[in-house]
């Protein structure tokens, strides 16, 4: 006798704008696993049609707090401008249902602490969309960099080079400390340099500059860092949506070998390459092993939460991972702005870099807040 298959995870979207689309669509591949059956948003029109278009039978709510007080879920998928993920994603933990919440996690590291301590009061996980981690060889290089296979991590590089032109910025929650919580730091470069720090570990401190140099937004456009790790590798973290020529690349120099991956908004194993150093060429065939070309997405990172719920594990990505990620983006706002270097762990209460990623201290004047 064959056990009969678990019933599906019931998920719910709130926010059916742009990334709704993405999460949709990967919970309709991962069928009959997680099924949609609920959606919620602010704009009633435009959650019939996302309903219409994805899962005709999930049931159409104003808000999140209607869709919990009417409907049994299991996971709720924030997927809202930034400055509402906290509130809802606090709103779903309360009611005893598991999120999954867009990047950026919170708009500043107070809020995050908030999230995470209504995580731990209530037992129920809050988790972030890092759909990067995810990818096969993302997954590979994890793994043998745990496993000592690659020798010491000296060196990285890490860069989001990006071009979004000025009308972008016409929404009116983008490119505004208040509702986005930072420019391509904060809702750009982040996906990158979460993959930089879940590969190297801790970081110890960073040097950062950032700069407005010609988009119009009150947020900077471009922000660069050099950082060291607890296990002494030293790495450069560009972060650009002026960059007409659009990468995505991370490289990793190991003693034994150099990884890296150019790609632009996800990638396959086709996107990366190992070089060996010599005498170290019989590592390549563990690079090879196991080859997919499956895009590095939010499907990847939705089917290993399936598989976490399912085998009683941790599901990723958790809110301390999260937060360290979050504290990387506050302290290149904190050494940027005040031109000093700053130590993980060096934001604390009462720094007004803990509350506000701009710190009130951005050397240029708002245009956007004006406005
Ligand atoms: N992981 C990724 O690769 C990726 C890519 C793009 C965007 N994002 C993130 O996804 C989030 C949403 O971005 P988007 O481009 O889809 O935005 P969007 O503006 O296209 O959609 C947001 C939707 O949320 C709705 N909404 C706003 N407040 C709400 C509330 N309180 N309750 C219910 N609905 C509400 C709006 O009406 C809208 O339909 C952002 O945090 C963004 O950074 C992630």
């Amino acid at each position: 006798m064959t056990d009969a298959a678990p019933p599906p995870i019931r998920a719910a979207i709130v926010g059916t704008g742009a990334i709704a689309h993405a999460h949709a669509q990967a919970i309709a591949d991962l069928a009959p696993r997680i099924a949609l059956v609920a959606v919620a948003d602010v704009d009633p029109a435009r959650a019939r049609e996302f309903a219409d278009r994805f899962a005709t039978s999930a049931a159409v709510h104003p808000s999140l707090g209607a869709l919990l007080a009417a409907e049994s879920v299991d996971l709720v998928h924030v997927c809202t401008p930034p400055q509402t993920h906290v509130p809802l994603a606090i709103e779903s933990l309360r009611a005893g249902v598991p999120v999954l919440v867009e990047k950026p996690t919170a708009l500043s590291l107070a809020e995050m602490d908030e999230l995470v301590a209504v995580s731990r009061e209530t037992g129920v996980p809050a988790l972030t969309v890092f759909q990067h981690r995810f990818g096969a060889a993302a997954q590979r290089l994890i793994r043998l960099r745990n496993g000592g296979t690659l020798g010491r991590p000296l060196v990285a590089t890490c860069e989001t080079l990006w071009y979004r032109p000025a009308e972008y910025f016409d929404v009116p929650w983008r490119g505004r400390w208040e509702v986005e919580g930072g420019g391509p730091t904060m809702g750009h470069g982040i996906h990158q340099f979460d993959l930089l720090l879940a590969v190297l570990g801790p970081w110890r401190r960073l040097s950062a500059f950032a700069a407005r140099q010609a988009l119009p937004t009150d947020t900077e456009d471009v922000s660069m860092a050099v950082v060291e790790f607890d296990n002494g590798a030293l790495a450069t973290v560009v972060n650009s949506l002026v960059s007409p020529h659009e990468t995505s690349r991370l490289r990793f120099d190991f003693e034994h070998a150099t990884v890296e991956v150019v790609h632009l908004y996800g990638y396959s194993d086709a996107d990366w390459t190992f070089t060996p150093a010599p005498g170290h060429e019989h590592l390549a065939a563990a690079w090879d092993a196991d080859d997919s070309d499956e895009i590095s997405s939010h499907r990847l990172q939705i089917a290993a939460i399936i598989d976490a719920f399912a085998a009683g594990a941790e599901p990723a990505v958790g809110v301390d991972d999260a937060r360290r990620t979050l504290e990387f983006a506050a302290a290149t706002y904190a050494s940027a702005f005040r031109g000093i270097t700053v130590g993980a762990g060096d934001i604390v209460d009462p720094d007004p870099f803990l509350f506000r990623m701009d710190g009130g201290a951005v050397p240029w004047p708002p245009l956007k807040e004006a406005s």
